[in-house]
């Protein structure tokens, strides 16, 4: 059974914030502004900042060590029973922490052709550290169905989440009913695509309809799944408006979530998973015309130099003119 004490709903992701100032400020400004989630990795290289700033927080009195949930990951070239035990102790003291709330298998090691025994050596070093008491929590990440259906028949303590990257434009539907069937916890990464669902115009169309932002309606798509998305940022504005987004009280459709739900299968970051797969175009007929913003504002520019043109009637949306290849007239920006 899965144990839901102190789970928070949203997660702050602290991937690829370098060590130093810069993870430090941001690790702050996600505690003072209301995440409890941390999300890192021993391959992110940024425990120790995370650390300093966990610790920061808790003597200020912004926060006790029990209201934050801190998660990290054994990376594949420390896969294997020891040096998964070693990797976890080192990322502990560097970051200055007792324990972990989460340990997870960061991904299943797919270049290994033997990648059974390497997860299950792993897994069960998971499992020491869980009984330890070094970790609170043990699970994976980017874990397929077929990962899954081996590690559920040999493990002894059964993983309580599966972290995927997980947005409209990336279901992965069969790992996530496999897991909802099997009570295994979704953590989503990427939440906004790495910066992606902004230029999708149905995300855009959807932020406009309901007055928020693109993160907020990728935030909540998230939560309405019941998933408990991840959301990176070293920015304290998109840190604080990520925030916003959990705790406004806007409600997609079951429409809207429905139309969200047809992106699937569009860019993703590719990052993890067994193999390249095609990019998918937004269908044409899935285009929300009641929404479509009379109110373009759209500045041209020419040679790259001169705001010539304010057009807020026509739709040149495709126009781009070439001169010798040379682009002379380039959209620069758009306004909804
Ligand atoms: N398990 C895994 O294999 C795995 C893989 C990747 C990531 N993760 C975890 O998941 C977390 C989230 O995923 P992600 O960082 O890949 O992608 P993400 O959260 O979808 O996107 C992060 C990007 O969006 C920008 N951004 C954030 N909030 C914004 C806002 N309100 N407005 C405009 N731009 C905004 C950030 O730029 P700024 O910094 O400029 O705000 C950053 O470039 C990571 O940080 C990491 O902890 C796990």
């Amino acid at each position: 059974m899965q144990n839901t004490t102190n789970l928070p709903s949203i997660g702050f992701g602290t991937y690829p914030i370098p060590e130093g100032e810069a993870i430090i400020n941001a690790t702050t400004w996600a505690i003072e502004t209301g995440f409890r989630l941390i999300d890192t990795a021993n391959s992110y290289d940024n425990e120790v900042g995370i650390g300093i700033a966990i610790k920061n927080c808790i003597e200020n009195g912004i926060v006790t060590r029990d209201e934050l949930f801190v998660t990290s990951k054994v990376p594949d070239w420390k896969q294997g029973y020891d040096s998964t035990i070693k990797c976890c102790k080192e990322s502990l003291k560097k970051s200055g922490l007792d324990y972990f709330d989460l340990y997870l298998i960061h991904s299943p090691y797919r270049q290994n052709e033997n990648w059974q025994k390497s997860v299950i050596d792993t897994y069960r070093a998971l499992e020491t550290l869980y009984r330890e008491g070094l970790v609170k929590r043990i699970g994976v990440s980017n874990f397929g169905l077929k990962h899954l259906e081996f590690l559920l028949s040999e493990a002894q303590i059964k993983p309580e989440f599966n972290q995927l990257e997980l947005h409209p434009q990336h279901q992965q539907r069969e790992v996530v009913k496999y897991c909802q069937e099997h009570n295994i916890g979704l953590i989503g990464w990427g939440t906004l695509n790495q910066g992606r669902i902004y230029k999708n115009h149905i995300i855009q169309e959807l932020a406009a309809k309901y007055g928020v932002t693109p993160a907020d309606i990728a935030i909540k798509w998230s939560l309405q799944k019941g998933y408990i998305p991840l959301v990176g940022s070293k920015n304290k504005k998109h840190i604080e408006e990520n925030y916003h987004s959990y705790v406004i009280t806007m409600v997609i459709s079951a429409a809207d979530i429905s139309l969200l739900d047809s992106l699937d299968g569009g860019e993703f970051s590719n990052g993890h998973h067994e193999g390249i797969q095609p990019i998918k175009m937004v269908p044409a007929n899935s285009i929300i015309k009641e929404y479509n913003p009379a109110t373009y504002t759209r500045i041209y520019k020419l040679f790259g130099l001169l705001p010539i043109l304010k057009e807020k009637k026509l739709h040149w949306n495709k126009t781009k003119w070439f001169i010798f290849g040379i682009p002379v007239l380039k959209i620069i920006k758009k306004d909804y």
